[in-house]
């Protein structure tokens, strides 16, 4: 194990090149934008002159290690890299993942142009990236966002999609939720959208409990706001006591969007039919 930098611990795979350590639930969320942006690129390939392409801007090293069992699965960027997108467009603000993510997808053989590396905080690097997507009329997009805990912000959503098709894919963590809820803190704000403080904006300096279904609301009701009206976060991830640690948001600006990931998404990694919803 050696230090990553901001905290983290970065851990070495059996391939020599750093991973993120992460928990087993990791594998439902891996499942999910699997599930949904395979269908998608299957759905959508060949019908736009500029192509399709794939933006993630949390992507990591590519490779995570699960701590309970030690077992090595694909992150999400070598994910979708089996997919049939013709452009990637990956960003990290850990430049050591960054670099161990481009050895692997050289690696694995895939042709180097395709493949577009940004490193910063993702807030910064949507301008770059902007500068370098295909055309928005004749191209189609999907965004994977996976950050730890509200470290992007709505605006930064709005700018990257505004004028364009591009689905997008929402890990909304809410595992840190009531103890971020307490405090003063500006990125939860931004990511929220809020014009003030998060506990001024939904009345809670009485000592109200944050509702999770009350913010989904909140985050979709933003997310329609700038034209995504195709909305599902019915897939809660859960620990092993059954705790949502966070909600697998997607959108889209088009129904049929919805539909194909509709087709997919409810069956879970272990295979199991998803039978009902649970909220704080
Ligand atoms: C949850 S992990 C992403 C895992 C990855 N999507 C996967 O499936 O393997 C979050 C990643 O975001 C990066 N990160 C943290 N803060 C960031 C920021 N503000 N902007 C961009 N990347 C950030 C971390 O270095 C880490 O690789």
């Amino acid at each position: 194990m050696v230090a990553g930098g901001r905290g983290q611990d970065i851990f070495i795979a059996s391939d020599g090149l750093p991973a993120l350590s992460v928990a087993g639930h990791s594998r439902e969320k891996q499942f999910q934008l699997r599930s949904i942006a395979d269908i998608f690129a299957r759905a959508m390939k060949g019908k736009w002159d500029d192509g399709i392409y794939y933006v993630d801007l949390f992507s990591g090293p590519g490779k995570c290690i699960l701590r309970d069992s030690g077992e090595e699965i694909a992150g999400s960027p070598l994910v979708a890299s089996e997919m049939p997108f013709d452009h990637f467009y990956l960003a990290d603000s850990n430049s050591v993942f960054l670099d161990a993510l481009k050895g692997r997808l050289s690696g694995a053989g895939l042709p180097e142009d395709n493949f577009h590396f940004y490193v910063g905080e993702a807030d910064d690097v949507v301008g770059d990236i902007l500068m370098d997507l295909p055309p928005a009329r004749s191209s189609l997009g999907f965004a994977f966002l996976d950050p730890w805990a509200w470290d992007f912000s709505f605006r930064s959503l709005e700018r990257l999609t505004q004028g364009r098709r591009m689905d997008v894919l929402v890990n909304f963590n809410i595992g840190d939720l009531k103890r971020d809820w307490l405090h003063p803190l500006h990125r939860l704000d931004s990511f929220l959208n809020l014009p003030c403080g998060h506990r001024d904006f939904f009345g809670f300096d009485d000592g109200g409990e944050v509702s999770v279904r009350m913010l989904l609301d909140h985050y979709e009701s933003q997310l329609r706001g700038i034209g995504y009206h195709h909305v599902a976060d019915d897939i809660p991830v859960t620990n092993s006591k059954n705790t949502p640690l966070y909600h697998i948001i997607f959108g889209s600006k088009n129904p049929l969007g919805k539909r194909l990931r509709d087709a997919v998404s409810k069956r879970t990694a272990s295979g199991q039919f998803k039978m009902g919803l649970e909220f704080d």
